[in-house]
C-alpha cells in the first residue's frame, strides 16, 4: 500500500516547524505528522542513547523515544518525495508488523525534512513509545534465565512464522533489533521489511540469507540449552 495511504491518515495533525536536532543546537525545518496524544517535546534534558553516522536516538525527558534518521546522500533527500526514504519505510514496516502482531513501537509523531539537503542535516525523525525492555545483545541473554530465554526464542519462532506466511523479510533481521524484558516477552525495533507479492525464488533466497545470519549470531551468543530455538529456526528455511 503506498505510503500516503498507510501511514498518513493514522497521523492526522500536521504543522511546519523548526526544531532542534542535536546537541550542536544544529535547527531543521520539518513537516510535522503527529497524532493527538503525541506528547510535546524538545532537545533538552535528553539522554542519548545512540549517535553514529546512520541515527541518532534519544530518550526525551517525559521517557519518549526519538529517532533521527540522517542524510547520507543525495539520494536520501529525493526519496522522501516518493515515500522511500528509510523514514517512510520504517513506519509503513511499523504498521504492518503491528497488524501481524509482532511487538513494535507505537508511533506517535514523525517529522520529514523540509526542503532536504541541509548538509550534515537529518532526512526525518519518528517519535516513539519506549519499550520498556533490554536490548538483547547488550545483555547477552543474562538478565532472563533458562525459561525466559526459551519464551524469547519460542515467541521469535513464531513471529518469523507470521513474516514468512506473509511473505516479508526483516532487512536487518538481528538480536541487535529485538529486546526483552524480564519476562522474556519479545519487541522489536528498527523495523524496515521487504515485502515480496509471493514465496517465489528472490524471496526465499533473500529470506533463507537473513536466517542465516540470524544462526550465525545466536550460536555466538547462546548455550547448549538453546539448541532447541537454533534448530525451530532452521526449519524456517525454505
Ligand atoms: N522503542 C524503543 N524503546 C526503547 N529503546 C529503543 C527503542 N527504539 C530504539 N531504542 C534504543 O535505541 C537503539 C538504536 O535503535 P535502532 O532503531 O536499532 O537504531 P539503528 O537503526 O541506528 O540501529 C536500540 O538498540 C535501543 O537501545
Ligand atoms: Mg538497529
Amino acid at each position: 500500500m503506498p505510503f500516503f495511504t498507510s501511514v498518513l491518515n493514522q497521523f492526522p495533525q500536521h504543522s511546519l516547524q523548526v526544531k532542534t536536532i542535536n546537541a550542536g543546537q544544529q535547527r531543521q525545518c520539518f513537516i510535522i505528522h503527529r497524532k493527538p496524544q503525541a506528547p510535546h517535546w524538545q532537545e533538552e534534558n535528553v539522554r542519548e542513547i545512540k549517535d553514529d553516522e546512520i541515527s541518532r536516538v534519544i530518550e526525551t525527558s517525559a521517557g519518549y523515544i526519538v529517532k533521527y534518521i540522517k542524510q547520507r546522500t543525495w539520494h536520501d533527500n529525493l526519496r522522501i518525495f516518493w515515500g522511500a526514504s528509510k523514514i517512510s519505510t520504517e513506519l509503513r514496516s511499523c504498521i504492518f508488523l503491528q497488524n501481524l502482531g509482532l511487538r513494535v513501537p507505537r508511533v506517535l509523531e514523525y517529522g520529514m525534512a523540509f526542503i532536504p539537503g541541509h548538509l550534515w542535516g537529518v532526512t526525518g525523525y519518528y517519535l516513539m513509545e519506549k519499550h520498556l525492555a533490554a536490548d538483547i545483545v547488550k545483555h547477552h541473554f543474562r538478565h532472563c534465565d533458562q525459561p525466559a530465554r526459551q519464551k524469547i526464542l519460542t515467541q521469535l519462532v513464531h513471529d518469523l512464522q507470521r513474516m514468512r506466511d506473509a511473505c516479508c523479510v526483516y532487512r536487518d533481521l538481528s538480536f541487535r533489533n529485538m529486546m526483552t524484558d524480564d519476562n522474556g516477552e519479545l519487541f522489536w525495533i528498527d523495523t524496515n521489511i521487504r515485502r515480496y507479492s509471493k514465496a517465489g525464488d528472490k524471496f526465499i533466497a533473500d529470506w533463507n540469507k537473513t536466517l542465516k545470519v540470524l544462526l550465525q549470531e545466536l550460536s555466538m551468543m547462546s548455550e547448549p540449552a538453546e539448541h532447541d530455538g537454533q534448530r525451530a529456526i532452521q526449519a524456517l528455511m525454505l
